[in-house]
């Protein structure tokens, strides 16, 4: 790849055309901050041009489902790259097995941890972890497809002891695992079944055809190879299904994040997470997050709000790229702060009603004042976005975000 290699957001109102390094500014993360309707989309689209352009591969993550698909394909026929689609409407999108990749204690993790247990579950949570573990370990040597739905028949007890019979001369003690696991009272038989329910209306809900359907898609090879892949997770879906699509993608790319720690001469990669029903799994994400940057995988954020919880808002806010359009009340505030204060000369005069409002005295005290102001971001229009970088120095710019279908892009 051109290294290093630099990308317009648009025109700036002070500094001339915003250039973004690649990968320096984006090493450290992006956050695109804006009302509804503000531009962050448009913004994204920008970047995922400039990074495609330097070399990277791109995996974008669409909340929305929709119109980033459209332009995704645009920029792979640009840039004359492959295009993937996954877990789309249409019957050439690629399906997702997440039990497909992963050592079996991996996969458990990954399921288990993709739902939420409260405090008095997590025995229940312990319990099915251990027998997805054996059970994926099971199936996989007796050459069962280990899927969300294989998985959910399995987890039960008459079929623990039929899969122990399949594996019994190949692998003994495993056979003796699972017919114990088969043989548990409470609270391991509830955790069974509390698990398969779960797994189970998963499966029975919008994203079942796509987690049979192969051939799936392989985050890591969608990391490494230069190509654009697209993810949807349709608005119409129900949140609780989205909101458990979105952690086992996240479970995934820390997977494919510690998988790179090793591998050597991989290009710095890119991850959109466009309206990601993920941000309100704030641990998962910040642990995302970190593991990303040491990897090399630049995570590109949008999102209508900063997010509630104090880590991940401050790991979002700390990204070496922040691009903030049109916020309201106290993001605003917030945001205002992040792009900082430039020394300011305040002069105040006294006058004197004595003598009909002359001019008392004067005096002049050096001030801090904001760079940006709540009231700029809150009044902000249409495509037009501040922004702060970091590589050369803390770089602050108001800029009229140029939308590639000014080029005939989207
Ligand atoms: N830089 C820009 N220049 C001109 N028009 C723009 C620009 N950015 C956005 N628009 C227009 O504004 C509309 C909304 O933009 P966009 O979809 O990017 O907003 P958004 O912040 O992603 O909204 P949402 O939160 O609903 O996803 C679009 O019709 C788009 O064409
Ligand atoms: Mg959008």
């Amino acid at each position: 790849m051109n290294a290093p290699a630099s990308f317009a957001l648009g025109k700036s109102r002070s500094v001339g055309a915003a250039n973004i390094l690649f990968p320096a500014d984006l090493a450290r993360h992006a956050l695109i901050l804006g009302n509804t309707g503000s531009g962050k989309t448009v913004t994204t689209e920008r970047i995922v041009h400039g990074a495609l352009a330097a070399g990277a591969p791109v995996v974008i993550v669409d909340g929305k489902g929709g119109r980033l698909e459209r332009t995704a394909r645009a920029l792979a026929t640009l840039h004359q790259l492959p295009f993937r689609s996954a877990l789309g409407l249409s019957p050439n999108s690629l399906g997702y097995n997440p039990c497909r990749i992963g050592e079996p204690a991996q996969v458990a993790d990954k399921l288990v941890s993709s739902f939420t247990f409260d405090p008095a579950g997590e025995i229940y949570r312990q319990v099915a972890q251990e027998a997805i573990s054996v059970l994926v370990t099971a199936m996989r040597l007796a050459g069962i497809r280990v899927t969300m739905r294989s998985l959910a028949d399995a987890l039960d007890p008459s079929a623990m002891r039929g899969l122990a019979e399949r594996v019994a001369i190949q692998d003994a003690d495993l056979a003796r695992e699972l017919r114990g696991l088969s043989s548990r009272g409470n609270p391991s038989s509830t955790a069974y079944l509390g698990m398969r329910a779960r797994l189970g209306s998963v499966v029975r809900g919008v994203f079942g055809p796509a987690l049979e359907r192969g051939p799936s898609l392989r985050i890591s090879a969608a990391l490494k190879d230069r190509a654009v892949t697209h993810i949807s997770l349709p608005a119409m879906a129900s949140t609780g299904d989205v909101s458990v699509m979105a952690r086992i993608l996240i479970q995934d790319l820390k997977q494919a994040a510690c998988l790179r720690l090793g591998a050597q001469d991989l290009p710095p990669a890119v991850v959109v997470l466009d309206e990601f029903a993920a941000l309100g799994d704030p641990t998962q994400m910040v642990d995302l997050l970190r593991q990303s940057r040491e990897a090399q995988i630049s995570i590109v954020v949008a999102s209508q709000q900063l997010p509630e919880n104090v880590d991940l808002r401050g790991s979002l806010l700390s990204s070496g790229l922040v691009i903030c359009h049109q916020v309201t009340g106290a993001d605003a505030e917030t945001m205002s702060a992040r792009f900082g204060t430039r020394p300011d000369i305040v002069v105040s005069r006294t006058l004197d009603p004595a003598r009909r409002g002359k001019v008392a005295g004067t005096s002049i005290r050096r001030s801090e004042r904001p760079e940006i102001s709540a009231s700029e971001l809150m009044h902000l229009p249409t495509g037009r976005a501040a922004v702060v970088w970091n590589t050369s120095g803390h770089r602050v710019a108001i800029v009229d975000i140029e939308p590639l279908t000014a080029r005939g892009v989207a």
